[in-house]
């Protein structure tokens, strides 16, 4: 698949993450695991049509590493072989990976509503001035771009004042005198409507300093109001929370016993990295790649599967001598975002961000992350992808927990070192979210108000197949044509209903072509090809279907 293909897509903004929820469960993408018995928080199902896409999205990674890796520096195809590794390894790996000890996320706690926040994900902010009037009121948010939207929206509310005069009594203020003191002014708002919205007040401009929820002393706390609290002060410090899920291995349930469902796909292949390299030809440079499920105790799951406890990940750990470790890292940040284009991801709502030293993880020397603007962030963006140079790190603490010996001899150079290692860690649940609000196209000029515009290659159903009426000969000529294009792709054979229906449905679907059999077909042996980006219809002879598709769908691959 090739950039050319991108397709323009509408603004992230204006896309609702509530009509994209709807249309996966409507249409049979996802659904929330468990729902007859009341759902449970973090977990999702795929449907039909959303295993269809996950599927694609990982046999197209999987071709992208494994199959068919790119062309490396020296104009030689890279070599990476394929793992699939046990989800439960022994709990030791855990230890010397760091997710025992350090796999923590700071937690705070609200006593008064029971709800727990990631301390990171909490900021507060506190009117600068008067002193006499110091209190914090606190948003829940993934990023300060995205805090800030939220607090600018809530201070224009009826909440608002109610918060305002709440701390008033509690911390001894006359409202009407500094309501607004200290206030910071949305952009949008003029003075007059600010005035008019939070009644008589002080003099403006007042700024707001915000604090991380990370940063906050016990009396900050104390003078805190949590997001979805009456009282002040319910918040707990943080506190830190293993986010690994535990199990026990037998029938007797000790310290002994216990194990974990993997955080991460990554440790699988560290623990192979010396199998692999005694088994087949690879010699470093060399990549080990994986895709399998993930578990993490999440503390708060949220925005659809953008955050889920059960999630998949595609992981790829390129091992390479030291000193080519930069070089390589560079190579696969670029590799990487030109996949994710690849799949039809406009290159607009695509970005990098480097991580700062501060946010680094236990293993990385320097990381980048590949973030998508999706609904809930925009204008801000999230994470999709982390680009991770993690030097010698994993092997390291492998060979130091295990005994084993895991250096390689480079015969080339005729030296023993530790390979580094960079870490190209993609989800893929993450992926299959990023291409659903992608491809949600919202269009009022169709009986489906809505269509799914994936990349022709990523879409779950390739084309529908339809007999115009279910008689006249038109049904037999339909299943035929359907048990011939289905030996090469997914494709719908459908007769119900009436066309214009039939179209609305796979357009929710995604399904970038529809043939329909009609009176025509009987007489000259063609059928409509509806396209469905365009509504456009063209005809061609039944026996260029499959190449028409074989065309159009694998273009570039
Ligand atoms: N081995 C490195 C590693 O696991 P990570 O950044 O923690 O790094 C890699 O995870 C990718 O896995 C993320 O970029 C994201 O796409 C996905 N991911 C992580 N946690 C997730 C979760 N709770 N739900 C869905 N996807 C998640």
């Amino acid at each position: 698949m090739t950039d050319a293909q991108t397709i323009t897509q509408p603004h992230a903004a204006s896309k609702s993450m509530d009509d994209i929820v709807a249309l996966s469960k409507r249409r049979g993408f996802i659904y929330p695991a468990s729902e007859i018995y009341g759902g449970i928080n973090g977990f999702w199902d795929f449907g039909p049509l959303g295993a269809l896409l996950k599927n694609n999205v990982r046999d197209a990674w999987w071709r992208a590493m494994v199959l068919c890796p790119p062309i490396g520096p020296d104009g030689h195809p890279l070599q990476i072989v394929g793992l699939d590794s046990a989800i439960i390894q022994n709990p030791r790996t855990w230890e010397a990976s760091g997710h025992v000890g350090g796999f923590n996320d700071p937690m705070m706690d609200d006593k008064e509503t029971k709800a727990r926040y990631r301390a990171d994900h909490i900021w507060v902010y506190f009117p600068k001035q008067p002193a006499s009037v110091r209190f914090g009121i606190a948003v829940e948010a993934g990023s300060f771009e995205e805090a800030e939207q939220r607090f600018d929206k809530l201070y224009q509310t009826a909440k608002w004042q109610k918060i305002v005069r709440k701390a008033a009594k509690v911390f001894n203020f006359n409202p009407d005198d500094h309501y607004w003191l200290g206030m910071k002014r949305p952009g949008n708002i003029t003075e007059e409507e600010a005035r008019n919205a939070f009644g008589p007040a002080g003099e403006y401009p007042g700024t707001w300093e915000a604090r991380c929820g990370t940063e906050l002393s016990k009396e900050d706390l104390a003078i805190t109001r949590s997001p979805d609290a009456d009282e002040f002060g319910t918040l707990t410090e943080p506190r830190m929370f293993n986010l690994m899920f535990e199990t026990y291995i037998g029938a007797i349930r000790d310290e002994d016993a216990k194990a974990y469902l993997r955080p991460e796909t990554a440790q699988g292949i560290f623990l192979n990295y010396k199998n692999v390299l005694d088994t087949t030809r690879v010699k470093v440079p060399f990549g080990i790649a994986q895709v399998g499920k993930a578990f993490r105790n999440e503390v708060t799951p949220r925005n659809f599967i953008f955050r889920s406890r059960e999630f998949e990940q595609m992981e790829m750990e390129w091992f390479c001598p030291p000193d080519q470790s930069q070089k390589w890292y560079e190579f696969w940040k670029d590799q990487r975002m030109k996949w994710w284009r690849s799949l039809g991801v406009a290159p607009g709502n695509l970005r990098f961000r480097e991580h700062d030293q501060e946010e680094l993880a236990h293993y990385s020397n320097a990381c980048v992350d590949v973030e998508y603007q999706y609904p809930f962030t925009a204008p801000g963006f999230g994470e999709l992808e982390g680009i991770a140079h993690r030097g010698d790190f994993d092997l390291t603490q492998h060979m130091q927990h295990s005994g084993a010996k895991l250096e390689y001899f480079d015969q080339q150079r005729n030296q023993r070192y530790l390979p580094h290692v960079i870490e190209p860690a993609s989800g893929l649940t993450r992926g299959v979210l990023v291409l659903l609000c992608e491809a949600f196209t919202p269009d009022p000029s169709r009986p489906s108000k809505v269509f799914m515009k994936f990349h022709p290659a990523m879409a779950p159903v390739k084309a529908g197949i339809f007999p115009l009426v279910n008689k006249d000969g038109m049904p037999e000529i339909g299943e035929k044509l359907y048990l011939e294009l289905r030996k090469k792709y997914a494709v719908e054979y459908d007769a119900k209903q009436s066309i214009g229906k039939r179209y609305a449905r796979m357009d929710e679907a995604g399904a970038p072509y529809c043939f329909t059999i009609d009176g025509d077909t009987l007489k000259d042996n063609t059928v409509t090809v509806r396209h469905r980006d365009t509504c456009q219809q063209q005809r061609i002879n039944i026996d260029r279907v499959t190449a028409f598709l074989t065309e159009n769908i694998d273009r570039g691959d």
